[in-house]
């Protein structure tokens, strides 16, 4: 079954064919850095106005690479939330016209699903069900408990700031530049982690959601001191305030979802979303579950970050299921996973 995914969720265009959920013909991202770069941070008016310029030549790219027609297409299957309303309504209503125009099936697809799932689009032997699942990216922080293809339990999630937004706002204050995630873990590569001893909210033992919020406060307040009165702080390097913020996040993000493992007993956890690039984050995380026998798994970089090969394969599963839906659906910025219709596969 050939599947064509397209996520335009935030600020990436992207489209991918993926044959039997698995094998990834081609994928095609088309990032908008550059574009918001000067500003800082994603703005959605600009955002979707370049996904409008971008949808078409990107869909037809991936079609191209994957010697394909609109024809030999099985499915289509497209993002329509959680994320910017301008954005999801360029890729939505362009899916909606090639599924009318050429009468293929279509499904309406849950981002962070996509996100969940990504791991099975690598070569590599998955993981087996259940596992925990930690989604970290720009837009999310959450914990689930994965018993099938479409069936997921939100275990915790962030009551106020996504772990990557943290990083960018970070790299804002350090003046490193957007995207941010990337260029803190760079500096923090020689700094010193033990350098400011920031706070980490695990907000008593029984909780699993997170909040980032405290430490992005905490750290701007540093960054101020420390810009004002460089002798005083002497000897703390930028390097370390970066080395610092990011161990913070890291042991938060370990701890919780250890914790979510031992509750459940599964075996694996998968990480996924943009901040499981971060290769603090998956070796702490990979050595702390190998002490308690549990094995790690997270995708390479290029299907970490958002990318419509993970939506064709969530959608590949949610069409042999018969989970497709009618041309009347619409885009939904805010979307639990757990309003899903579910399905055991
Ligand atoms: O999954 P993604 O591409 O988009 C969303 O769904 O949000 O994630 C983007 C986020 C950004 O906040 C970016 O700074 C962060 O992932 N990120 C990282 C790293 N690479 C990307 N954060 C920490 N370390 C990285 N290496
Ligand atoms: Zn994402």
């Amino acid at each position: 079954m050939n599947i064509l995914g397209i996520d335009t969720s935030c600020d990436d265009t992207s489209a991918a064919v993926v044959v039997d959920g698995h094998r990834v013909l081609s994928s095609v991202v088309n990032s908008q850095v550059r574009l918001h770069h000067p500003y800082g941070g994603v703005v959605p008016e600009l955002a979707s106005r370049e996904h409008l310029r971008n949808i078409v030549p990107v869909v037809n790219e991936a079609l191209s690479r994957a010697g394909m027609d609109l024809k030999d297409l099985n499915g289509i299957a497209v993002t329509i939330g959680p994320g910017l309303v301008g954005s999801l309504l360029v890729g939505l209503y362009y899916a909606k016209a090639l599924a009318y125009t050429h009468q293929i099936p279509t499904v309406g697809m849950n981002h962070l699903e996509g996100h969940i799932l990504s791991i099975f689009l690598e070569d590599d032997p998955p993981p087996a069900f259940p596992f925990v699942a930690l989604t970290v990216s720009g837009g999310h922080t959450s914990l689930y408990r994965v018993d099938g293809f479409g069936n997921y339990s939100l275990m915790g999630q962030t009551l106020d700031d996504a772990a990557g937004e943290a990083f960018d706002k970070v790299a804002k204050l350090l003046g490193l530049g957007y995207p941010g995630g990337i260029a803190v873990e760079e500096l923090a590569r020689s700094g010193s982690k033990e350098g400011v001893p920031f706070p980490r909210a695990f907000m008593g033992p029984a909780s699993l959601d997170f909040s980032f919020s405290g430490l992005k406060t905490s750290v701007a307040l540093y960054v101020r001191r420390w810009r004002e009165s460089k002798e005083e702080m002497a000897g703390v390097k930028m390097a370390d305030i970066a080395a610092s913020f990011q161990e913070a996040v890291v042991d938060v993000l370990v701890h919780k979802t250890l914790d979510a493992v031992k509750r459940t007993g599964v075996g694996a956890v998968v990480i996924a979303g943009g901040v499981a690039c971060n290769k603090a984050l998956r070796e702490k995380m990979r050595c702390e579950a190998a002490a308690k026998g549990v094995t790690l798994y997270y995708p390479r970089p290029a299907y970490c970050t958002d990318n419509g090969a993970m939506i064709a394969l969530a959608g590949y599963h949610r069409l042999i299921h018969g989970k497709g839906a009618d041309l009347s659906m619409d885009v939904r910025s805010r979307f639990p996973i757990e309003e899903l219709a579910s399905f055991d596969g």
